[in-house]
């Protein structure tokens, strides 16, 4: 008889690749628990705007060290919606930590290894269950090494700063287009070049380029690399 064994998997990926989309499309299909990594960093983000340890031109790193133990950030399933939702101490932040004012500070953040090292303790502590859909920007290389699948996502920073900027106009947030563009390649280049944890794309990962892909082809692609790797006879 055929069973389902339960894997972890990994989806890496430059900023507004639709990481988010498809690990939430993976999850869906396969009930897996699905958990945004990019959220916590933009949680911590958050914090450190309102306590204000970072601004324009500011940034005090050890106030924000000194502060991590005060920072509580959990996820909780909204029936209504079906979504899971971010709280950061206790309270609602979900729409808040995707504004374009956390956007901007949010790589600096990321750059911090007191907060990684806090951040990737709770994302390996969840990891341990199985079943898990975790996208990010170290999850293959540094949170789940261990992954049975990875997966890098890519896609021209044209149709990904497109597509951020129509997300954040059904928002209502009206930001000039080449603005998102430059914040887009800004991240890229922080992402990727940072000394601690940077966006890597490791040999076992699956490359998906969806510049020209759908939403279906892409959950498709990855329905079948599942299926190949949990099928026990
Ligand atoms: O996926 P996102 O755009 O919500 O991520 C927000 C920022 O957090 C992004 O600039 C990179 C950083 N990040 C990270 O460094 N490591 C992760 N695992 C997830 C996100």
């Amino acid at each position: 008889m055929k069973r389902k064994k339960k894997i972890n998997i990994a989806i890496d990926g430059y900023s507004s690749t639709g990481k988010s989309t498809l690990a939430k499309d993976i999850a869906k299909a396969l009930n897996y628990i699905y958990i945004d990594t990019g959220a916590m960093y933009r949680a911590v983000t958050l914090f450190a705007l309102e306590n204000k340890f970072i601004g324009k031109n500011f940034f005090d790193k050890e106030k924000l060290i000194r502060a991590l133990d005060r920072i509580d950030i959990s996820f909780k399933h909204n029936s209504k919606t079906g979504k899971s939702e971010t709280y950061l101490n206790g309270k609602n932040v979900e729409k808040q930590i995707r504004d374009m004012h956390v956007s901007e500070y949010v790589s600096q953040v990321a750059e911090i290894p007191e907060v990684r090292e806090k951040l990737v303790k709770l994302q390996q502590k969840i990891a341990r269950q199985k079943g898990v859909v975790m996208d990010g920007r170290d999850i293959g290389t540094v949170v789940m090494p261990d992954a049975e699948l990875k997966i890098f996502m890519t896609a021209s920073p044209e149709i990904r700063a497109r597509r951020r900027w129509e997300e954040l106009k059904q928002k209502g947030m009206n930001i000039p287009y080449e603005q998102v563009k430059e914040n887009v390649v800004h991240r890229d280049h922080i992402d990727t070049t940072r000394k601690h944890s940077p966006l890597t794309r490791t040999k076992d990962a699956i490359l998906i380029d969806n510049t020209h892909l759908s939403r279906e082809e892409q959950l498709e692609k990855v329905l079948q690399l599942v299926e190949n790797l949990t099928t026990t006879e």
